[in-house]
C-alpha cells in the first residue's frame, strides 16, 4: 500500500523550477503600469520579505525579475506592479485574469527590518521604485516606527499608489512629502527632483535608517543628499536593479563587483555599494 511520506520528508521545491500560479485579479495602476494578484494553484499561502523579488514568466515569451509590491487583501497571494518595457513585461501585463503564469522565488536579501522597525525609517523612492518599499513602508508603520517617505514622480499622472499615499499621510507617526517634475497649475504640491525634498525631512542622522529605490542616477543623489544630513554610510540601503537569469547565485549575469545582486541584494548597504558605484558602467 502506498504510503505518503511525513511531511518532513517532501523535498524542498528546486529554485530553478517555476511554479505554476494564477493571475486573480489586476489592476491598472497609472498608465504602462499593472498590479497584477497571483496566488498558488493549490490555494497555499505564498510567502515573501519586503524588499525580495520574483521571477515571473509569461509562457512562450520569458521570465523576468519583479520586486513584491504587497499582499493580497486575504493574505495568501503576492502583488507584483510591473511597467510593460519590453517583451515579457508586456506579456505579463496584458494576461487574463485566470491566466496561468510561472513563479519562482521570493529571492534575495530584502530591507533591513529588523533594525528598522525599532527606529525611524526615511524611504526616499522615485517612480516605480515605490513598488518594492510598498510592503517596508508597511511594516514599518504596522511595527509602530517613525516614517519620512519623500517620493517623487514625473508627473501627477504618474503618482503611484494615491490611495496608500493617503493612508500613510494621514499615519500618527508619519511625515510624507510627493514632488513631481513636472506639474500643471493644477497641481499645489511640491515641484523639482525628489532629492530637494530631504532637508524637509525630520530624521536623526544617528538613529535613522534610509531605504532607497529608483532609477541609479536618481539614488546616487539621494546617498549625496542623505549623507550630507549626516546620515552614515552603513545606515543607508539601495535596492539594485541587475540583469537575472538564474537569480540564485549560479550564473554571474547580476555580478556587481564581488556581488551577485540575486543572492546578496537586491538590497545592499551603501557601505558596501561605495566603492563600486565609483567605477563607471559596472
Ligand atoms: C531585482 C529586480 C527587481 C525588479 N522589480 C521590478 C518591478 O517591481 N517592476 C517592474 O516593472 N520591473 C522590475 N524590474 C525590471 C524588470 O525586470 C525589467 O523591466 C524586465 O526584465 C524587462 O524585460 P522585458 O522583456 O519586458 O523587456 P526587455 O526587452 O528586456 O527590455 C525593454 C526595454 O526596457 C529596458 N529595461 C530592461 N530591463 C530594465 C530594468 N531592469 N530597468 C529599467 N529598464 C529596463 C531595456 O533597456 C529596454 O529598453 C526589476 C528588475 C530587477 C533586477
Ligand atoms: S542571476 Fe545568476 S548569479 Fe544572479
Amino acid at each position: 500500500m502506498f504510503m505518503a511520506p511525513p511531511a518532513t520528508d517532501i523535498a524542498p521545491r528546486d529554485p530553478l523550477l517555476p511554479r505554476i500560479v494564477r493571475l486573480r485579479g489586476k489592476r491598472r495602476e497609472i498608465r504602462g503600469v499593472w498590479s497584477l494578484e497571483v496566488v498558488a494553484e493549490e490555494g497555499e499561502p505564498l510567502d515573501f520579505a519586503p524588499g525580495q523579488f520574483s521571477m515571473l514568466t509569461a509562457f512562450g515569451v520569458g521570465e523576468v525579475p519583479v520586486s513584491v509590491s504587497g499582499r493580497t487583501r486575504d493574505g495568501i497571494g503576492l502583488v507584483y506592479t510591473i511597467r510593460a518595457v519590453g517583451a515579457v513585461t508586456a506579456a505579463l501585463c496584458g494576461l487574463r485574469t485566470g491566466a496561468p503564469l510561472g513563479l519562482r522565488g521570493p529571492f534575495g536579501a530584502g530591507w533591513p527590518l529588523e533594525e528598522a522597525a525599532a527606529r525611524e525609517v526615511t524611504v526616499i523612492a522615485g517612480g516605480l521604485g515605490l513598488a518594492p518599499l510598498r510592503p517596508a513602508i508597511e511594516a514599518v508603520l504596522a511595527a509602530g516606527g517613525r516614517l519620512v517617505l519623500l517620493y517623487g514622480a514625473r508627473g501627477p499622472s504618474e503618482i503611484l499608489y494615491p490611495a496608500d499615499l493617503a493612508r500613510w499621510q494621514s499615519a500618527r507617526r508619519a511625515q510624507v512629502e510627493v514632488t513631481v517634475d513636472h506639474a500643471g497649475p493644477e497641481w499645489h504640491g511640491h515641484v523639482g527632483v525628489v532629492t530637494r525634498l530631504v532637508p524637509r525631512a525630520r530624521f536623526d542622522p544617528d538613529t535613522a535608517l534610509a531605504l532607497v529605490c529608483g532609477p541609479e542616477i536618481m539614488m546616487r543623489f539621494a546617498v549625496s543628499s542623505l549623507r550630507e544630513a549626516g546620515l552614515s554610510d552603513a545606515r543607508i540601503f539601495l535596492s539594485m536593479e541587475r540583469n537575472m537569469k538564474c537569480a540564485v547565485g549560479f550564473c554571474g549575469h547580476c555580478q556587481f563587483g564581488p556581488h551577485f545582486v540575486c543572492r546578496d541584494g537586491p538590497v545592499l548597504g551603501y557601505d558596501r555599494l561605495a566603492p563600486l558605484l565609483r567605477i563607471e558602467e559596472l
